[in-house]
């Protein structure tokens, strides 16, 4: 990528083309102190107040800087390499980094200490890179005292309230709402498909363990639907196409929202896996396609539910797990309440709060 100039005005040439930048484009990135604040990078000018059938006077090249006069008397001076990297047109750090399938094989985990500093620690840009990378990422010895989880939810962004509260407390209660707060096995599933947005991140804490099973299970939905596409096309293809509703139903509220299975982006790669077969209605479609959905759920099922994609482990007192609702499925095996207490805490935060601190390290560590 390489900036060029002719003739009062400015070129990028990529290599294979050579465009021209807009000079407006360029009018509304000037940065000089009267109008860009330096600690916000907010404009303290309105550019759809201005001319857009701006010119550019004159335009010179020095030492990796641009300096363009506009012929409406103001001056700037941009930053070459800054300018360029605005041409990849969409982020190119959180998208950037590679998401690394896995199944049972799964055998090493790195698992994080919790330390004072941790939030602004460079192990922090590790921990949120290992997220990305796995979908989920553990933290032993987290302080279990005065709901400490909310605390490091919001040392990473904001807490996503639900109508469960700020964090939920999961262990067996009478007369759940939900099965989670009893002792019975939970199948792997997304938390929440029936909010709109669904939350993002769910983080959950170990306060106590004392059972013997209630083992956590993972399962990574990106591999297992990328399996699916690769061996039962049409399967999958059902399932990336259809919206069902998925509804939760308590004495306070109705919540329901509707979506595919399995959610693809604009270039139909993987975005988002729901999953939670208690409460998904699919709507009354031709007989012979619902046929194909039915057998297409079941296979889908079967394979998040299978051995070969599920890893298995016990959380300990002060573990803190930070998993993708997106991506991940998660469940827990049964176990016996007459053996001890289990008790975990859980909260939401959204993709904004580990983008956020990720670019936030990225700029403090100049990484
Ligand atoms: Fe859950």
């Amino acid at each position: 990528m390489k900036i060029e100039l002719n003739n009062n005005k400015v070129f990028y040439n990529n290599g294979s083309s050579v465009e021209e930048i807009h000079p407006f484009w360029l009018r509304e990135r000037v940065n000089g102190e009267n109008f860009l604040d330096k600690t916000t990078q907010q404009r303290l000018f309105d550019p759809t107040t201005l001319n857009v059938e701006i010119k550019i006077e004159k335009a010179q090249i020095n030492n990796q800087i641009l300096e363009i006069d506009f012929n409406d008397g103001v001056n700037s001076k941009l930053d070459i390499d800054a300018i360029a990297k605005e041409f990849s047109k969409k982020d190119n750090f959180i998208h950037s980094i590679e998401k690394i399938k896995w199944d049972s094989d799964l055998k090493k985990i790195k698992n994080y200490d919790f330390k004072n500093e941790l939030f602004e620690s460079k192990e922090m840009y590790e921990i949120l890179i290992d997220f990305y990378k796995y979908g989920f990422v553990i933290i032993k010895k987290v302080p279990t005292e005065n709901n400490y989880l909310v605390n490091f939810a919001n040392s990473i962004g904001s807490v996503r309230r639900t109508n469960f509260g700020e964090h939920f407390n999961v262990k067996s209660i009478p007369n759940p709402n939900d099965l989670a707060y009893t002792s019975l096995a939970l199948a792997p599933h997304t938390d929440n498909p029936y909010r709109n947005p669904v939350p993002c991140i769910q983080i959950l804490h170990c306060i106590k363990n004392e059972v013997k099973g209630g083992y956590s299970t993972l399962v990574d939905g990106y591999a297992v639907t990328e399996i699916l596409k690769k061996e039962n096309p049409e399967f999958y293809n059902i399932l990336t196409k259809v919206k069902v509703r998925f509804q939760f139903i308590d004495r306070d509220v109705v919540l329901e929202d509707w979506s595919e299975l399995i959610k693809l982006d604009e270039d139909k790669k993987f975005k988002q896996v729901r999953f939670s077969p208690r409460l998904d209605f699919v709507p009354m479609l031709e007989k012979k396609e619902l046929d194909l959905y039915y057998k297409a759920r079941k296979k889908i099922s079967d394979l998040y539910n299978s051995e070969k994609f599920r890893i298995e482990f016990k959380l300990e007192q002060g573990d803190l797990i930070m998993m993708d609702n997106y991506r991940l499925l998660h469940g827990r095996t049964e176990f016996n309440s007459n053996e001890g207490n289990r008790f975990l805490q859980g909260c939401y935060i959204d993709f904004d709060s580990t983008e956020g601190k990720l670019r936030h390290l990225k700029r403090k560590f100049k990484i």
